[in-house]
């Protein structure tokens, strides 16, 4: 099968310079949906038909099964097929989608696809409330007989509530006939894809239609609030998803996942969480309000309390993170560490048992297991030019408020002193501690304030 994707309008009703295609939802532009669900059908060849943006559509979406047309000026949806018309093999049928239609789902896609058969014509409608805006199919002895937009309907034609979504499937050799064939006579003097079922009526091939399981799978974004509307209907699909699959969500409406979250048994997860990229909770594991995660891997029974920011971190089981942690790429934590509020850490490997409970910043380190990383401890990795690691090996010990100057290495069972700023290797066994004795001097008297 072809496809072709249909992605030039301009979408004034954003009110914005971006295309309108490239508006994420999810996290992804609202084409790259469009994208992943003609990919699902296997089809041999998918086009886009791109146009204003210029550039920025094929660069930002560009892979080697795409071939990216340019349609300019923009002269209608038949206009805009015609573009693709020499890339598509007569062989096979072509689908058309349109690149601000995001939520299709590839089942709905493949019961039409089954209608057109190798040598009709299908169409997806729906039937709305509402139908103001969209062409309306016009039926005669229940069978489609042209589509009629809303500009050119006359009174008979507007109360139809059977509506065009603009998804169809057409044989391909005879739609390059039709479109060939297209007309701007009309009231918005634009080549209508429309057009061409009258025109298959007419050399008597069969317009078939198919209906999709869910309205929400034909809406399209034309302006901000419909991409909001969208973007809750996905969530709250993802949710349900989520809740099926044994997941305990605190509210299904207050979760967001850009991307993909794998969960294991007995996971839990609180209001206001963020999931971004690939993130795999493994079973038990609870993550509390307002936490952002993307790509990580949190292992079994994992407790993630409320406002951690995680990303690109790899979690063991039984770890305790939060309040208020941060970690970042390069993370690695093994099984039951604790990592406490304030916590920053980033490029840095945390053997089990090992803990930095308070106010740390841990960058490009190695620690060991049963560490005890105390409240102030930063690793000064960076030199103004280059970084540099920090190496604490077992059950060392380190006292709070210590700096440990980057390359420098905490010996095995090492003890540093709280205060210490730490310029050469510990050796281990050993406490060592870089502050001034402390003295006392009696008598001593604070400054007054001198009167003027
Ligand atoms: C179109 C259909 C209408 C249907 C409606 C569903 C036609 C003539 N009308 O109307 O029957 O009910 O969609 O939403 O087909 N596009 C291009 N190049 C162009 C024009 C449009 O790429 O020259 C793309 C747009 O970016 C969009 C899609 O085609 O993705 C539909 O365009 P739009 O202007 O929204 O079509 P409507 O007039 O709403
Ligand atoms: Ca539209």
């Amino acid at each position: 099968m072809n496809v072709v994707i249909l992605a030039a309008g301009m979408g004034k009703r954003m009110q914005s310079d971006l295309p309108k295609v490239l508006h994420p939802l999810a996290g992804k532009p609202l084409l790259s949906h469009v994208i992943n669900t003609a990919r699902a059908l296997n089809p041999s060849r998918v086009c886009v038909v791109h146009g204003h943006g210029g550039d920025l559509v094929p660069s930002r979406l560009a892979a080697e099964d795409l071939h990216f047309v340019l349609q300019s000026p923009q002269l209608g949806t038949g206009h805009a097929v015609m573009q693709a018309a020499d890339g598509l093999d007569d062989d096979m049928p072509t689908l058309v989608l349109y690149g601000d239609v995001p939520l299709t789902t590839a089942q709905t896609l493949q019961t039409l696809i089954d209608q057109a058969g190798k040598e009709k014509l299908a169409v997806l409608t729906v039937d709305l409330d509402d139908p103001t805006g969209y062409g309306r199919i016009v039926r005669e002895d229940k069978r489609i007989v042209r589509i009629v937009e809303q500009k050119d309907a006359g009174d008979t034609e507007r109360a139809i509530r059977e509506v065009n979504t603009g998804i169809l499937v057409a044989p391909t050799r005879a739609l390059k006939a039709w479109l060939s064939k297209l007309s701007n006579n009309n009231a918005q003097q634009e080549y209508y894809l429309t057009d061409i079922i009258a025109m298959a009526v007419k050399d008597g091939i069969t317009v078939e239609s198919a209906q999709p399981a869910q309205v929400w799978e034909t809406l399209g974004v034309n302006s901000k609030v419909q991409l909001a509307e969208l973007e809750r209907i996905y969530q709250r699909n993802v949710a349900d998803a989520l809740l099926e699959y044994g997941v305990t969500l605190a509210d299904p409406n207050r979760i967001d996942v850009r991307g993909a979250l794998h969960c294991g048994r007995d996971v839990s997860i609180d209001v206001g969480c963020v999931f971004e990229g690939e993130v795999v909770l493994g079973d038990g594991v609870s993550i509390s309000a307002n936490c952002v995660i993307r790509d990580a891997h949190i292992g079994r029974g994992a407790i993630i309390k409320a406002f951690s920011h995680i990303d690109g971190a790899a979690i063991g089981s039984e770890a305790q993170i939060g309040p208020y942690a941060r970690l970042r790429p390069g993370t690695v934590l093994g099984d039951d560490v604790h990592i406490g509020n304030f916590v920053e850490i980033k490029n840095s490997q945390f053997d089990a048992h090992s803990k930095a409970n308070h106010l740390a910043y841990v960058g490009d380190a190695t620690i060991g297991a049963r560490v005890n990383i105390g409240a102030g401890t930063i690793t000064c990795n960076y030199d103004g030019a280059n970084k540099h690691r920090t190496v604490i090996e077992d059950d060392a010990f380190i006292g709070s408020d210590t700096q440990l100057v980057a390359p420098v290495t905490v010996g095995k069972g090492a003890t540093i002193g709280a205060g210490t700023t730490l310029t050469k290797d510990a050796p281990r066994d050993s406490l060592t501690v870089s502050r001034a004795k402390q003295t006392s001097i009696a008598g001593w008297q604070r400054p007054v304030k001198i009167k003027k």
